[in-house]
């Protein structure tokens, strides 16, 4: 029986959470607001929140999990990818505590965290993937389709050789000053909208890799024209050029997906990271599922943004393979 405590600090998102074993007890998430205003994150007003929420965060954490700061057995953090003065808060908090509570440290890899989400158990009957399954990963900053044959054999089927997808769709967010983050705000107008009534070409790529940094420049010549004649354009079409763009991404995605998917011959399929919230994304990856009879997984909400949770599950896997960090260890940004 391990108790493990779990800290993710890698972007603007800082969150704690308690693990026994494999199963959540808590999973506490503060987001940053300050980033709205500017239309992105700023990089140092984020390591400066993270320092403001650390410690409540994790006090709420073990809280709510109804245990006490010494029965935790070992410390998991995210050690990279992310922003370094973000990942600095979260690493020194970690190491901090082990050392002060003489525990173990547990190195966790930010992307590793978000695909290995599927195994957390929030009950005794929580149904979670069979190797090998495919697992798309899809980010801010990452877009991967992946092939897991166990929790720690991963290979990469095919990635972006640009932008990643959620970074196409923040950035179509922005051209039509829609607010930040865009991901979500794109979805909720695209419900109302015509995903039929544009029509953008996605790049023909080799393989299973993806391209997006295109598809952002023709989404904003194409405004561009229509603005020249219409200065209303954004504003009257607002809904259909949301569920266009949505459609048109994640059509690429998963038609690259179902490809690899057969090529390899897995029968298990699943998503992972802050797009899979998307629900264009997960109502077109449970109907290919049908189509083909695959098994499918679709993480919870809280599960798919930035959580410490899944930073505590892959922990957990390490800790029984008895992979501690040194303090010494530093962060990683890419
Ligand atoms: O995994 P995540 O929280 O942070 C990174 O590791 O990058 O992903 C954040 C991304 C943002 O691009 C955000 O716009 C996108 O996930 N996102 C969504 C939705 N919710 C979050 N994209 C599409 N639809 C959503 N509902
Ligand atoms: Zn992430």
């Amino acid at each position: 029986m391990a108790l493990i405590l779990a800290i993710e600090s890698s972007c603007d998102d800082t969150s704690a959470a308690v693990l026994r074993n494999d199963r959540i007890l808590s999973n506490v998430i503060a987001s940053q607001k300050v980033h709205e205003q500017y239309g992105g994150v700023v990089p140092e007003l984020a390591s400066r929140a993270h320092q403001q929420n650390i410690v409540p965060v994790v006090d709420a954490a073990i809280s709510n999990a109804g245990i006490s700061r010494s029965d935790i057995d070992a410390v998991a953090f995210t050690r990279g990818p992310g922003l370094l003065g973000s990942l600095l808060v979260g690493v020194s908090f970690a190491k901090g505590f082990a050392q002060a509570f003489d525990r173990p440290l547990i190195e966790v890899n930010h992307l590793q965290a978000h695909v290995l989400s599927h195994f957390i158990k929030e009950s005794d009957d929580s149904v979670v993937p069979q190797f090998p399954f495919v697992c798309l990963l899809v980010s801010g900053g990452h877009t991967q389709i992946l092939l897991l044959r166990s929790h720690f054999e991963i290979e990469v089927l095919g990635q972006t050789i640009d932008d990643a997808a959620g970074e196409a769709i923040d950035k179509a967010a922005k051209i039509m000053d829609l607010g930040y983050p865009g991901g979500p705000i794109i979805d909720r107008l695209a419900a109302q909208g015509n995903a039929d009534a544009f029509h953008f070409a996605t790049p023909h790529i080799p393989g299973f890799d993806y391209s997006f940094s295109g598809l952002k420049t023709s989404f904003l010549y194409f405004l561009r024209d229509q603005l020249a004649e219409n200065p209303d354009f954004i504003e009257q079409n607002k809904a259909d050029l949301c569920a266009s763009i949505q459609k048109c991404i994640v059509d690429f995605l998963l038609g690259k997906m179902e490809r690899a998917v057969k090529k390899c011959g897995a029968r298990q399929i699943a998503i992972a990271g802050g797009v899979s919230a998307n629900s264009l994304l997960r109502s077109s990856l449970q109907q290919m599922g049908q189509r083909h009879g695959w098994k499918v997984f679709i993480p919870k909400f809280q599960y798919c943004t930035d959580n410490a949770a899944m930073v505590g599950i892959a922990g957990y896997f390490k800790y029984l393979r008895g992979e501690f960090a040194d303090i010494s260890l530093p962060p990683f940004a890419r």
